[in-house]
């Protein structure tokens, strides 16, 4: 692992690409006692002037409890070699397996935070905001129907990107 921090204004992104296709894990705890998940929703922009990333994360993950007791946790995204890796962490919760164990992933931390040795870029983000949506403000019933018809809704953290690094 050589992670180098970059500066974000120099970062070629393709949120499209690296959120909705290649995915990446949301992990949250101490070098001790963390849990990561897949995800591939979400968002990268700004927000309050500052370089943010937003998640979400339905109640019943694993995660959830975890994110929720962190001021900050990390966005790691992953070669696509990795993505067996990913399709492992976002099918099994960490209640019932060591994602580390079964993946080969290797926990590392940066500035404090849980991260994985082999990503390729790590967002550290410190939470700024976070709100669980409701079912009265979907504007499009069918919205939450398809995707809260049986599952738990998502609660949305705005973090602010306070470092990226690189794998290099
Ligand atoms: C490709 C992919 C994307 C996912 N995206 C999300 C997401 O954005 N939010 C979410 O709450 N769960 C998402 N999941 C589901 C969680 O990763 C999954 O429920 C995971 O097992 C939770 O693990 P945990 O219980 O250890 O937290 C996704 C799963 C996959 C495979």
């Amino acid at each position: 692992m050589s992670f180098i921090r970059k500066n974000i204004e120099n970062l070629e992104v393709d949120p499209f690409k690296q959120i909705g296709k290649d995915w990446f894990l949301i992990t949250a705890g101490t070098g001790e006692h963390w849990n990561t998940m897949t995800a591939s929703w979400g968002f990268m922009g700004v927000m309050w002037g500052a370089p943010s990333f937003i998640c979400a994360v339905r109640t019943n993950r694993h995660t959830f409890s975890f994110i929720e007791k962190s001021e900050v946790y990390s966005i790691c995204f992953f070669d696509e070699k990795y993505r067996s890796a990913l399709q492992f962490c976002g099918t099994r919760s960490g209640r019932d397996c060591d994602k580390a164990k079964e993946t080969g992933l290797t926990p590392a931390v940066i500035d404090g935070v849980p991260v994985f040795a082999e990503a390729s870029r790590v967002f550290i983000c410190k939470k700024r905001y976070s709100e669980m949506m409701k079912q009265e403000a979907f504007t499009t019933p069918e919205t939450y129907e398809k995707w809260y018809g049986t599952d738990p809704l998502h609660k949305q953290y705005i973090g602010e990107i306070v470092a990226v690094y690189e794998n290099e």
